[in-house]
């Protein structure tokens, strides 16, 4: 996600509602503000605190409270149980300050997967959440956690942005075969033993790059039943078929951390569905991506030098229309743009009955496509991010 964030400069960007106002309003979340130098008692504090406010939520005992408190006076360390585990990951999705689709955050389901010692374990737990979140196309919400860092030990890392993404491969001219945002990650799959399908063709999914707890990094494939994908037609348009246009089902996002109380879980992949703009107005259009704009205009007949002919726009929404259409016609979960911003629009109202801050970031929540017709449009957002949460961390393979 961090990869492809959208350019700022827009209207809501700048103009957030003042922090001292929520804190007042709601002073649990004080404690839950990013800062610097809080000690894991702290932290854990303020989520106990959080907890114990969820209507739905399992509660916290006072007999709770002390023993994580002792626990990590004893061990600098405290386990969550698998309920503050499940609502961990659940406020960590109503707090994602980037994602539109939030409405449904406590329908969030949770593996809990931090019994896996073995890096062959990690990767078993890794394939089981791509089939079970894929569910047939009946795309279940799911986060599998691992277990979190610990002093002294090399916490897990899964290598890829998420569990399934096709390769790029960059030929000597510099023409990438595949999805130029995995150009990079393709080429260190290769330098480490993987070998690419005989025939290599735009759409071959990787495989997970997984290290950590001694374990050097090692790769693991995905066994190729186990990945539903969507041919790309179009309802109308029969030549569009012939484009051989395809995508994944589930966007499984694996390189965030999710922190929970201060405890860190570095490997901890999570998954909503898609809504179409990502794939018909992002990873099939980006001119750094997939690039069909040109040739769906050029089919439909519509491609021009003249950019005031909205060549581009036409194809652009001939291209969602057929991303949207083929996803329902194979029974795949999926939600259109505007849907998504109703629902949005829903989960606002919801947090702000409830007394709880209602953050965004503006440049994330409006689509990619048709953005003023988006009743999210005119509105401004406080960017905080509370925890818990999932953060970007570093790359650095
Ligand atoms: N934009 C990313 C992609 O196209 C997926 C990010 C998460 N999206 C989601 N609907 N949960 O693969």
């Amino acid at each position: 996600m961090s990869r492809d964030a959208k350019s700022g400069g827009c209207p809501g960007s700048g103009d957030v509602s003042p922090k001292s106002a929520v804190c007042e309003a709601n002073p649990v979340y004080a404690g839950l503000l990013p800062r610097a130098g809080r000690s894991l008692s702290e932290e854990a504090e303020a989520f106990l605190d959080l907890l114990s406010m969820e209507p739905a939520g399992p509660g916290v005992t006072e007999a709770r409270r002390s023993e994580v408190l002792r626990d990590i006076q004893r061990h600098g360390f405290y386990e969550h149980t698998s309920e503050e585990l499940l609502w961990g990951c659940r406020f960590a999705w109503r707090h994602s300050v980037r994602c539109v689709g939030r409405y449904f955050w406590k329908q969030l389901e949770v593996r809990d997967a931090r019994h896996c010692a073995a890096i062959e374990d990690v990767a078993a737990g890794c394939i089981e959440h791509v089939r079970v979140a894929t569910n047939g196309g009946a795309i279940r919400p799911l986060v599998t956690v691992f277990a979190p860092e610990r002093e002294g030990v090399e916490p897990w890392r899964i290598w890829n942005y998420e569990l399934v993404r096709y390769a790029g491969y960059r030929a000597e001219d510099g023409e990438v075969l595949g999805d130029p945002a995995e150009a990079e990650f393709t080429q260190k799959c290769i330098s480490l033993g993987w070998n690419p399908p005989g025939s290599r063709s735009a759409f071959d999914a990787l495989p997970i790059l997984i290290s950590g707890q001694g374990f050097p990094v090692r790769f693991f494939e995905v066994p190729k039943a186990d990945v539903l994908e969507v041919a790309i037609e179009h309802p109308e348009f029969e030549w569009f078929a012939d484009l051989r246009l395809r995508w994944y089902a589930v966007p499984i996002v694996s390189n965030m951390r999710l922190d929970i109380g201060g405890i860190r879980y570095t490997a901890a992949p999570f998954n909503g569905w898609y809504m179409g703009t990502e794939i018909g107005a992002r990873n099939l259009a980006d001119i750094g991506r997939y690039n069909m704009l040109p040739e769906i205009a050029e089919r439909m007949g519509v491609l021009s030098r003249r950019e005031n002919s909205l060549w581009r726009d036409r194809a652009l929404v001939e291209l969602n229309r057929a991303v949207l259409y083929s996803f329902q016609r194979d029974g795949v979960r999926m939600v259109d743009h505007h849907t998504v911003s109703d629902l949005h629009v829903l989960f606002e109202q919801q947090e702000a009955a409830v007394g709880r801050p209602v953050t965004g970031r503006w440049d994330w929540l409006i689509p990619p496509l048709s953005g003023a017709t988006s009743p999210l449009w005119n509105r401004t957002y406080d960017p905080t991010e509370y925890s818990p949460n999932f953060f970007p961390q570093p790359m650095d393979w």
